[in-house]
């Protein structure tokens, strides 16, 4: 039997049962793969159902506002994607009457959308023999070939491209990409691969080396920069201060505290602190200090070393927000835990 048709007996017995396999809507489609970027298949199925419930189409997607999208993405990460998604679906039913484009060629000039996306969809919707070559994919071929070759690298990613469309034959294209990510995800997987029950265990260069460890080659570890965020929290009779945050380093859009970057870790240093002196001068009476609580946050390429200074104030002053309306405020699942732990007993 060739390559691709063990594939896709394997894949008939073990693939799982997910939502977006139901479909072939690109705009469902779409919807989980932009998901499944920067996610984990696990992670994202609740995400792909609550967006589908709430815009089931294009047009729905087009007329919600960046703050309702952002707050159902709340926990997900890289919201950049959901600003995307936003964008581009009122984009598409201004320019093109709301029809998704059809081919992988218009499907990548949507903004968020890669090679990796774009084959994905176009394979999956429209029988594209485009090939999408994920971690999963990347990791598979490189034992399978026994190559050990650099997944940062474009050339690297089109050679195992063009390696893999030589194998698509007439098959369907959208399984066929859906079962090599499938099989890099259950079988192939990155530590202790169960290379017993492997249906490709004798052809396998890795394996016939006896080094699967060894591949794919493993990334060089980057240093992840390490951020110190202070928080001041300014609580006075049940209600915050709380703002847009608008850098577009991290979180651009999302809601936070009043924030100081840098490392302070004294009382002082932060009372001392120009946006404190500011908050103070608004008050009607002077902050008491409540508590301080400490949270490491990790995300892909940083760490957040986060303070949240609490303060309480019998004072009034502008932008006091209640619970009730920062609940509805799109905000980074870290600030959400803390409110919920925190400040809300
Ligand atoms: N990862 C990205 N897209 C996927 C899909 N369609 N099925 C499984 N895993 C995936």
């Amino acid at each position: 039997m060739n390559f691709s048709s063990k594939l896709f007996n394997w894949y008939q017995k073990n693939k799982r049962e997910l939502p977006w396999r139901e479909t072939k809507d690109p705009y469902k489609i779409w919807i989980s793969e932009v998901i499944l970027q920067q996610t984990r298949v696990k992670q994202g199925i609740p995400y792909y159902i609550k967006f589908l419930n709430e815009y089931p189409s294009l047009n729905k997607l087009s007329l919600a506002s960046e703050e309702e999208i952002l707050l159902l993405w709340q926990g997900l990460g890289y919201y950049r994607r959901a600003i995307y998604l936003l964008e581009s679906a009122k984009k598409i039913v201004k320019t093109n009457n709301g029809n998704f484009p059809n081919t992988f060629d218009d499907i990548l000039k949507i903004k968020g959308v890669g090679d990796y996306t774009a084959s994905a969809i176009s394979s999956i919707c429209f029988g594209e023999k485009e090939v999408v070559v994920d971690g999963n994919v990347f990791r598979f071929m490189s034992r399978l070939l026994g190559l050990k070759r650099d997944i940062k690298l474009k050339s690297n990613l089109l050679f195992f491209k063009n390696t893999l469309k030589l194998l698509i034959e007439d098959l369907n294209p959208g399984d066929f990409n859906q079962a090599l990510m499938e099989f890099g995800a259950l079988q192939c997987i990155p530590n202790k691969p169960p290379c017993q029950s492997c249906i490709f265990k004798s052809e396998c260069k890795a394996y016939l080396m006896k080094d699967v460890k060894s591949y794919p080659q493993k990334k060089v570890k980057i240093q992840k920069k390490q951020r110190h965020l202070n928080y001041i929290v300014m609580l006075s009779n049940k209600k915050l201060i709380f703002k847009k945050r608008v850098e577009s380093d991290i979180w651009k859009n999302l809601y936070e505290f009043p924030l100081v970057e840098g490392k302070c870790s004294e009382l002082n240093q932060i009372v001392n602190k120009k946006e404190f002196i500011d908050l103070n001068n608004k008050l009607t009476s002077p902050p008491k200090f409540l508590k301080l609580v400490n949270v490491k946050h990790l995300l892909s390429h940083q760490t957040l070393n986060i303070k949240f200074w609490v303060f309480t104030s019998e004072g009034s002053f502008n932008n006091l927000r209640s619970f009730k309306e920062i609940l509805s405020l799109p905000k980074p699942i870290v600030i959400s835990d803390f409110i919920d732990k925190h400040l809300k007993s």
